[in-house]
Parts: structure tokens; sequence; C-alpha cells
């Protein structure tokens, strides 16, 4: 493989990041069949979201072969012309293969490549991937700082004006993100509140082991004391002086999910402040995979307790923004980190009991967890009265301020301009008030990782009423629905 453009080499491209857009996916999201006529957003949002960048930083459109040899390549080349959204480079790689797939780690390769070409060092590249995973990668490697963020960190999006507002927000990504980390563990050793992105919601994190810190949570989000929090650790070793058991089915489970959104509750040990816990005698505790926070928790050396950070009741944030806007002027800082990729809460599972119980189904579903420990008791399905195990497990929850209601045939609406629609899957009806797609392709994960920015979005119109069909209740698509009938209880 070599690249076409090795004799362009004069180019400067000594200031600012240079950002590698990935030509496959971008055409892919840009010129999808898929996408229904009423919801051409998305080209506005790319073209706008480029524009800011291109004043400020280096664009390279990266890919396989020539623009032009492409009927949706050449179609991308003159929208972006037309748009005025000028390239520094087209770095089209030729791979002497017609069967050639563009993987990630191909195109990192002739990312390299081309950096070499242009003496671009690693800390000013980033790689934006679009499609559903719309995301960029940092290559952290070879930075010399001590920290166990993996080689490669990715940072997703719900849309390219997220993804441009971050870029322009982190001007050098490392080194702000580094700096951002270690500021805000020394806020959490000092007693401060810090807003953490995990692969779940954004948390608003205290010192699990400080009950004048993890007091300011409740005060910040308006909870009410009687709901108990989630404490977070970056590792096992820090979870064991936590609990006066682990049993051997917990023990098991926490082998296969963590890190990830699965949240145990098992008997605390006194370093646990019965704040923490609504005084309950038991703890619920979970490892995040989110890099970003583990590094935190682990750069802090506290076990951090953290809620959604979002008000008590309301829709849970899965954005920096999402946090901003409702919580801001509460907390003494924010690590933005992105979309957060699962969407909805971890699963609360109880070892409490003889049989493990899902007290909150979530980012993993009952199947999954069967699977690894066998049978499980679900409140859901037993119709066990929640609020005795699970104090905070209200039946009204993740509301929105717009009443929210569950359809069957969200089409009776399409006449009312004043109803906003969340679909699950791709419709050509013509719907008169704004619709949100959670999953063009009908995919109940990338539903459930949309689900709270999408509510969000409709909240924020001024609309008389939001109308929703449910999930398919398998998968996440339970956890989904759980969410959705909690939200639909408030009105
Ligand atoms: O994914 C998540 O779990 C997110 C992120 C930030 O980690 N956190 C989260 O926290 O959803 P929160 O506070 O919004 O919900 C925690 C739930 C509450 O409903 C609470 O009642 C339950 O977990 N919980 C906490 N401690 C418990 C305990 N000791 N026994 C039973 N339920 C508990
Ligand atoms: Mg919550």
């Amino acid at each position: 493989m070599t690249l076409q453009n090795e004799n362009h080499i004069k180019k400067d491209y000594s200031n600012g990041l240079v950002i590698f857009l990935e030509k496959k996916s971008l055409t892919d999201e840009l010129f999808s069949s898929n996408m229904p006529a009423n919801h051409r957003g998305v080209v506005d949002d790319v073209v706008s979201a480029l524009h800011e960048l291109q004043h400020h930083h280096h664009l390279v459109i990266a890919g396989e072969g020539e623009i032009s040899d492409h009927p949706t390549e050449s179609h991308l080349s003159s929208l972006l012309l037309e748009s005025e959204v000028k390239f520094s480079e087209t770095a089209d790689y030729l791979t002497g293969k017609d069967t050639f797939s563009q993987s990630e780690d191909s195109t990192r390769t002739h990312i390299e490549e081309f950096s070499r070409n242009y003496g671009i060092p690693v800390e000013r590249r980033l790689l934006v991937q679009a499609g559903t995973k719309l995301s960029i990668f940092c290559d952290l490697k070879n930075l010399g700082t001590e920290t166990v963020l993996p080689e490669v960190l990715t940072i997703c999006f719900h849309t390219y004006s997220d993804m441009a507002s971050w870029i322009l927000s982190h001007p050098s990504p490392y080194k702000n993100l580094l700096q951002g980390l270690q500021e805000g563990a020394g806020i959490l050793r000092e007693g401060g509140l810090v807003v953490l992105p995990t692969e779940t919601v954004y948390g608003l994190g205290a010192d699990a082991t400080n009950p004048v810190a993890v007091q300011k949570i409740f005060a910040a989000k308006k909870r009410p004391f009687y709901d108990p929090l989630i404490v977070h650790v970056s590792d096992t070793k820090q979870m064991l002086p936590l609990v006066t058991e682990f049993p051997e089915k917990a023990k098991a489970l926490t082998a296969h999910f963590w890190p990830g959104p699965l949240t145990v509750v098992l008997p605390k040990s006194s370093l646990v402040p019965s704040i923490v816990t609504a005084d309950s005698p038991s703890v619920a505790i979970r490892m995040p995979s989110n890099p970003l926070a583990r590094e935190l928790i682990r750069l802090a050396g506290k076990p951090i307790a953290a809620p959604s950070a979002n008000l008590f009741g309301c829709t849970s944030p899965t954005t920096a923004q999402h946090v901003e806007q409702q919580l801001g002027g509460t907390y003494d800082a924010i690590i933005d980190g992105g979309a957060c990729i699962v969407g909805i809460e971890s699963t609360v599972i109880s070892f409490l009991g003889k049989t493990p119980r899902i007290l909150r189904p979530g980012g993993i579903d009952q199947k999954a967890i069967e699977a690894c420990i066998g049978k499980v008791l679900s409140d859901q399905h037993d119709s066990v009265e929640e609020s005795t195990t699970s104090p905070g497990m209200l039946p009204s929850h993740y509301a929105t301020a717009t009443p929210l209601q569950i359809v069957e045939n969200p089409s009776d609406y399409a006449s009312r301009s004043d109803v906003g629609v969340l679909l699950f899957g791709k419709s050509t009806e013509d719907f008169h008030g704004p619709v949100e797609y959670l999953s063009l392709s009908s995919d109940p994960k990338e539903a459930a990782k949309r689900l709270y920015q999408a509510m969000r979005k409709l909240d924020r119109l001024s609309l008389s009423l939001i109308v929703v069909k449910l999930l398919p209740e398998t998968g996440i698509g339970i956890a989904v629905n759980n969410r959705l009938r909690k939200a639909a209880n408030n009105h």
C-alpha cells in the first residue's frame, strides 16, 4: 500500500490538530439509503461541524482509492465543495487489492504513514470515524506520562456538532484530558464534586469515604437521603475492603462483566458511611468500563460514590452538556468524555438473598447474567414491590418535563405538529411534528445509546406531548422499556 499524495509534502501541518476523516464511514453516513426523507438533518450537522473545524484545524479525508472513483464519493466531494468546506488534503490510499476492506487498523497504518511524511506528532492527530458510532480516536501511546489509559482512546458522540465542540474545547486533547483527570482527582481527594463520564450515563462523583463530600451530591441533585448511591471502583482490590462478603456467584459475575455496566449489591463494611447506603447494611458497587472514569478513580485513590448526574427524578445525562444544562454551578469540575456508549444505567443485582435478584434492568440483560451464574430473580417479572428492596427505584423516574406517553401506533399522531415522536426504527410516515429515530437500523443497543439524548432533544421543543412506541421486550430493549415506562409514569 502506498500513499498517493507523497509528493505534496510541502504543506504546512506544523500548527493545530490534523483531523483525519475516514472517507468510507463519512460517505456511508451522508448518503445512506437507510435515511428517511425527513432525517436529512444529519447532512447539515456534518457540514456545519466541518465548517467550524476547518477554521481552526486541518481536515484530511483519509480513505481508500480516489474520491471520484465512486458515485457516493463524487457526491461527497461536490456536496462539500458546494458547502464551502475546504480540506487540506485527501489522503487516498492505493492498496493494489480490489477486495481490500477498510478496517480501523489499516486506516491507522495509513495515518501513521501520512503523519511520518508530514512530520505530524501523535498528539496532534485525531481520527474521526462516522456511522452509528461517530467517534474520534486519540493515540495515547508514547506520551511518556504515567497513566493506565489505553494506547488508543475512543471518544464517541451523538452528533457531529457535539464532536466539533469537543475538539474545539480540547485544543490539545491529550494534555487536556490528562490534566483534567489529575485536577479532578485532586478535587475528589479534597472532598469536592467531579462529574465523570461512564459508559452508561454521566455520574456526579464524590469520595465515598467522606460523608461531608457525599452530602454535597444529595444537595446538588435535590435527591432525598433515602435513595442510596452506587460506589465506583477502579479495580477489585479497591472493592474488597468495602464489603464483608463476596459470594461465589457475585465473584463469577463481576469477573465476567467488570469493568462494565453491572452493579452488585453486597453486605457493606464499616468503611462505607451510612449516608452512601441510606442507612442500609448493604452497598452497591460497580467498576465502570469507561477508561477515563477508571483512571480518575485510580488517580483519586478513593472509591467514588456517583449517582447519575441529573436532578432527582429527571432524564439521565449522556453528554457533559446535558449535565451542564441541568446541574451547572453545583459541582467543582467536569470531565467531558463525549457521549456514553451504553447510554442507559447499569444493571443492579442484589446478592443479599439466597437467589440473586435483579433490582434494576440495565446495560447487561438477564439472559447474559443467567448464562453466567444460572437462574436469577427479577422484580419486573416477579412483580415484587421494588421500593422494599431498593428505595431509589421509584415507579416514576427519568422523566421529561413534557408529558410522555407510550402508544401502540405513533402514526395516529402524524398530523399533530405539537406532538414529538420517538421512534425505534425507520418510518416513511409523514409526521408533522418533530421525529427522533432511536436507531434507523432498529438496533436495540443503538436505541439505548441514543434514548436519553433523544428524550432531551424533544423535551426542549415546547411540545404538548411526546409519544413513543416500546421496543421489543428482549435484551437491552427490556431496560429501555423500563426507563420509558417510568418516564411515562410521571404524567
Ligand atoms: O450506570 C449507573 O449505574 C450510573 C453510573 C453513574 O454509574 N449510576 C446510577 O446511579 O444510575 P443512580 O444513583 O442514578 O441509581 C442507583 C440505583 C438507585 O436506584 C438506588 O436505589 C440503587 O441503585 N441502589 C444503590 N445502593 C443500593 C443498595 N444498597 N441496595 C439497593 N439498591 C441500591
Ligand atoms: Mg439516576
